[in-house]
């Protein structure tokens, strides 16, 4: 059985907006587990970032008006599990937050549109059609959500129940264990690594390389209950997704249109199936 895969996760770094892995097999053990760790680059002022997910928990704190957004921004509880969050897309995190987190966010856009573009280098798919293929995600368009989470001990839930994330890349910096992936049917713990972010890859990114030269994997993972007697865990998730209102497209390396789906058809079918 395994128990812990820290020796076994690949480490990324950027260079010059390029994600690097150490060595060839690295990148590909990467987009087949669909998980790896990445240096946080030198330009992110991470402490600044988690100052404000703490500062949060304050009950009087003005972030406490920031008002709903349909289902998926605002103060966020859910009952099937703890975790609790602010969630804000793109559009909104110049209204809404700091100057130096709305940075902070449009840095973590940098990064995904960095990842998008190796994932998208390796499957074949011309690069003309990236933007299309990635509801413009590729382009630094698309959406983005920068959500700042922590876990709620008052329930005994999950800390987060089994899933795979919809949209491309999931870019996660959390201050304590708990989230584990799914490895062969066992769920095995992904430690902290000091200075890295967690990638994972999620639904719309397997969507749209299934026909191409590299299928990747929205990988399944979850966070185990979080106990009271142990400090808050906090996390901060950044989701890079395509366009809600548009569509993906699946293109082989060829560049031959082999489907499509709109992205709200998509996610109501991963709704379907993967709702605990
Ligand atoms: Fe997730």
């Amino acid at each position: 059985m395994i128990d812990s895969v820290d020796k076994m996760l690949p480490v990324a770094s950027l260079s010059s907006k390029k994600l690097v892995f150490s060595a060839a097999q690295d990148a590909d053990r990467a987009l087949e587990l669909g998980v790896f760790y990445l240096a946080v680059p030198d330009n992110i002022d991470l402490d600044v970032a988690r100052q404000f997910g703490h500062d949060l928990l304050a009950p009087h704190t003005s972030y406490r008006d920031i008002p709903q957004y349909g289902e998926l921004e605002g103060f966020i509880a859910l009952d099937n599990n703890q975790q609790t969050k602010l969630a804000l897309q793109r559009e909104r995190w110049d209204a809404h937050y700091p100057p130096q987190i709305a940075r902070f966010g449009r840095q973590l856009d940098e990064i995904g549109v960095a990842i998008m573009r190796e994932v998208l280098g390796q499957s074949g798919i011309p690069e003309t059609l990236w933007e299309k293929a990635s509801g413009g995600y590729a382009l630094g368009k698309g959406t983005a959500f920068l959500n700042f989470v922590h876990y709620d001990t008052r329930s005994t839930a999950l800390g987060l129940r089994p899933h795979t994330d919809y949209g491309f890349i999931t870019i996660l910096d959390a201050t304590l264990p708990g989230l584990q992936i799914q490895i062969n049917g066992e769920f095995v713990d992904v430690p902290v690594l000091p200075n890295h972010f967690v990638i994972n890859f999620g639904e719309a990114l397997h969507f749209i390389t299934q026909y191409s030269n590299r299928c990747v994997g929205a990988v399944v993972h979850r966070v185990v209950t979080q106990c009271p007697e142990n400090p808050t865990r906090h996390g901060i998730v950044y989701f890079a997704n395509p366009d809600l209102d548009g569509l993906l497209w699946q293109f082989n390396a060829k560049g031959d249109a082999m489907g499509h789906s709109s992205v709200t058809g998509l996610f109501a079918q991963l709704e379907q199936r993967l709702t605990y």
